[in-house]
């Protein structure tokens, strides 16, 4: 299998069932959990991601989707930085659900493997902490080039693992022990703070996805890790 392996999965259909399913779970607790367990600071990346891509953002008529968008914090940054359209879009019906009740108004429901898109049509993709997730992930960065125009730009924001031992002794201690515990107790799922820091630990480091993207034909595949490297965003363009 070459993308997230939950426990107890054993092929790319049960893994991506087992997200989607547990993504449906923490749907309604998702934002209030996200932010209380960054301590805010996943809203700073997502503004990183947005500076990042602006000048697409600035770019005449471009075509915006923010890929498993969830309930849409990064989808909602973009369209506050352009008057392009931006269009959010997520696998897991509950997620959607609640980025509905945020007023975002073009949203739909769509497997990030499988698009429903034409090729060449995109100017922008973005995705944030939901590549990890995905099944497959040389099968995401194909689907995202195959979707991209030319000039077109992926960015990816994702968990990675930091570099300094130290800080990284201090931030699995973290993530491994007190953020299961409160993300169990908040959500009413155990398994998915469980499966948190299990699927950053198994995910491919910054330089080697990179070289995932440069190898599926992207170009100028740059990385930045941010917050001592908890954090890596990629961006690359065709
Ligand atoms: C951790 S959440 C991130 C949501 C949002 N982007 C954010 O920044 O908060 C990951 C999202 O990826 C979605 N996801 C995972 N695999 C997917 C896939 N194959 N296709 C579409 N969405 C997917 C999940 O449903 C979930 O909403």
């Amino acid at each position: 299998m070459s993308g997230t392996t939950p426990a107890g999965t054993s092929d790319e259909r049960q893994a991506a069932a087992w997200v989607r399913g547990m993504f449906g779970r923490v749907a309604p607790r998702y934002d209030l959990l996200n932010h209380l367990l960054s301590f805010n600071i996943d809203r700073h990346w997502r503004n990183r991601t947005v500076r990042a891509v602006q000048s697409v953002l600035r770019r005449e008529s471009a075509t915006i989707i923010d890929l498993c968008c969830g309930t849409g914090d990064l989808t909602i940054a973009l369209q506050h930085k352009t008057s392009n359209r931006v269009y959010g879009s997520d696998f897991s019906h509950p997620m959607l659900q609640q980025a509905h009740k945020k007023s975002i108004p073009r949203l739909f429901e769509a497997d990030a493997l499988n698009l429903p898109l034409r090729n060449k049509s995109a100017d922008l993709l973005t995705v944030a902490f939901g590549f990890r997730n995905l099944a497959n992930y040389e099968a995401g960065i194909r689907e995202m080039k195959r979707v991209l125009r030319p000039g077109g730009m992926a960015a990816i924001l994702e968990f990675s693992q930091p570099p300094n031992v130290v800080f990284a002794a201090m931030y699995s201690f973290y993530s491994r022990r007190v953020l299961p515990k409160i993300g169990a107790l908040l959500s009413g799922a155990g398994d998915a703070y469980t499966y948190l820091p299990e699927s950053v630990r198994k995910f491919p480091g910054p330089d080697e996805l990179a070289a995932m993207m440069r190898s599926a034909g992207f170009a100028s595949v740059g990385y930045q890790r941010l917050t001592f490297g908890i954090v890596a965003l990629h961006v690359a363009i065709v």
